[in-house]
C-alpha cells in the first residue's frame, strides 16, 4: 500500500463512505454523459459542466496554489470568527469542530490555532469533502501547522443525502459547522445543501457560513477579479475533463444577472457550438441569506463583514 493511501484510509472514519477508484470514474463518465445530452441553464441556452470537476485529479493542487498565492491573507475573514466564538463563549475543551469543503486545511488550520491560543481547548476537528484529493490536502496541512489535532476526514457529497458519523467520545459534544469560502453559492439548490447540513445539527450547535455579497455596484470589478491566471489554472482542471483546450476556444468571465452569479463560460471559436459553462458563483443579498436561514429552521444570530472583499460570515444558530 502506497504511503498516499495508507494517509487516506486512516483518516477517514468510516470505510462504508468511501467510495472505490472505479466508482469515481463512474460519477465522471456519467457527469460526461448528462454533458453530452445538454444540461442547458433555463435562461442562457448554455451547456453546464459540474464545477465538481474541479475539485477531482489535479484540481486540489491548482486550487491550494491559487490561494497560496501573493496577495492572499488567509486571516483576513477569519478574526471575526474567533469574536463571535469569545462573544458566544464557546467552549472548546468540549467541542467538535465540523470543516465542510476545508479545501486545503488552511483555514481550519488557522481557526484551530487561534482557539488555542485565544480561547483554550483542543476541539476534535472533522474535515468533510466529496473529493478525497481535497481531504487529503487539508489532512497534511492540519498535520503541519497544528499541534494534539488528529484531523478525522470523511467522504459526503452535499448534494446528495449525509449522515456525519462522531466519533463515540464526540456523539454528545456540541459542534460548530464551519462552512467557508462561498461553496455555498457554487450550488444551484443553496436551500437544500443547508437543509442537509441541518439535518446533520442539533441544538445548540451552530453554523458559520461565509459567503460573497452582492453588491450591484461593484459587479464589473468583481468579475474582472475573477478573469486572471490563477483563476485560468483553476479551471484548466474543468477544460481537462471535457477536452477543451485554447486551439478550440477560449473562456470569458460574465455576469448573470438573472442568477446574480458570476459564471465563466467556454465560447467555442467557430461559435457553432453551444458555450459549456465551466463555474457558476452565486452572490449572496443579507434578504436572501435570512430567506434561506428561515427555509432551512435556522436562526441568524449575527453577521460580519470584510469591508475590503464585500465577504460575509453568517453566524446560523438552532435553537
Ligand atoms: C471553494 S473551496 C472552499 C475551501 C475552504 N473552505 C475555504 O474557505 O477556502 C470548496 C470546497 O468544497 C468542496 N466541495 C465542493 N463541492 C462539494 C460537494 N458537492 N460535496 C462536498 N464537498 C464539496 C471542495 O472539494 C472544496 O474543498
Amino acid at each position: 500500500m502506497s504511503l498516499a493511501l495508507l494517509f487516506i484510509s486512516v483518516f477517514f472514519i468510516n470505510n462504508s463512505v468511501l467510495a472505490s477508484p472505479g466508482q469515481d470514474k463512474e460519477c465522471t463518465r456519467f457527469a460526461l454523459n448528462s454533458l453530452i445530452h445538454g444540461v442547458t441553464s433555463e435562461d442562457k441556452n448554455e451547456t453546464g459542466a459540474t464545477f465538481k470537476f474541479a475539485y477531482k485529479g489535479k484540481g486540489p493542487q491548482r486550487f491550494s496554489d491559487a490561494i497560496g498565492a501573493d496577495g492572499y491573507n488567509v486571516s483576513d475573514d477569519l478574526a471575526a470568527i474567533i469574536k463571535f466564538f469569545k462573544e458566544e463563549n464557546i467552549d472548546f475543551t468540549n467541542a467538535n469542530l465540523v470543516d465542510i469543503g476545508p479545501g486545503t486545511g488552511e483555514k481550519g488550520a488557522w481557526i484551530i490555532n487561534a482557539i488555542q491560543s485565544q480561547l483554550g481547548g483542543n476541539p476534535s476537528y472533522y474535515a468533510l469533502d466529496f473529493s478525497e484529493e481535497m481531504l487529503l490536502l487539508a489532512k497534511n496541512t492540519i498535520d503541519e501547522k497544528t499541534k494534539n489535532i488528529t484531523p478525522f476526514g470523511m467522504k459526503i457529497d452535499l448534494e446528495n443525502e449525509w449522515k456525519l458519523r462522531y466519533k463515540k467520545n464526540d456523539m454528545n459534544k456540541p459542534s460548530v459547522f464551519l462552512f467557508l469560502g462561498q461553496t455555498l453559492g457554487n450550488f444551484d439548490d443553496r436551500a437544500a445543501v443547508l437543509q442537509g447540513i441541518r439535518s446533520n445539527m442539533k441544538t445548540g450547535d451552530i453554523l458559520v457560513l461565509g459567503v460573497d455579497h452582492f453588491d450591484p455596484i461593484k459587479v464589473a470589478s468583481v468579475v474582472a477579479g475573477y478573469d486572471n491566471k490563477l483563476m485560468g489554472e483553476f479551471l484548466q482542471n474543468q477544460s481537462e475533463f471535457l477536452n477543451l483546450d485554447n486551439s478550440k476556444g477560449s473562456i470569458k468571465y460574465y455576469f448573470n444577472y438573472k442568477t446574480n452569479s458570476v459564471e465563466a463560460a467556454f465560447r467555442f471559436k467557430n461559435g457553432v457550438q453551444e458555450p459549456i459553462v465551466l463555474f457558476k458563483s452565486h452572490r449572496f443579498t443579507t434578504d436572501e441569506i435570512e430567506q434561506l436561514s428561515y427555509k432551512s429552521d435556522f436562526s441568524l444570530a449575527g453577521t460580519a463583514i470584510n469591508e475590503g472583499t464585500e465577504y460575509k460570515v453568517h453566524f446560523l444558530k438552532i435553537e
